[in-house]
């Protein structure tokens, strides 16, 4: 599934992004090689970024 149709960034490589330490849509269109256009993903890329960061604290505990 794709979460960047401007930049045709699949959800594998935003989830791959963020296991390599992206925390932002910014750092995450840079591993990705790409600049936001519309902008009408980064709501998706922030929340992904978000989850997995709670997903981290909660393990953590
Ligand atoms: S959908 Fe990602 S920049 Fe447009």
């Amino acid at each position: 599934m794709y979460v960047c149709n401007c930049n045709g960034i699949r959800e594998r490589e935003v989830r791959a992004a963020i296991e390599n330490g992206a925390r932002r849509p910014a750092e995450i269109f840079r591993a990705c090689g790409a600049k936001p256009q519309c902008a009408r993903c980064v709501c998706e890329m922030k929340e992904m970024a978000e989850d997995a960061a709670e997903a981290l604290r909660y393990a953590a505990e």
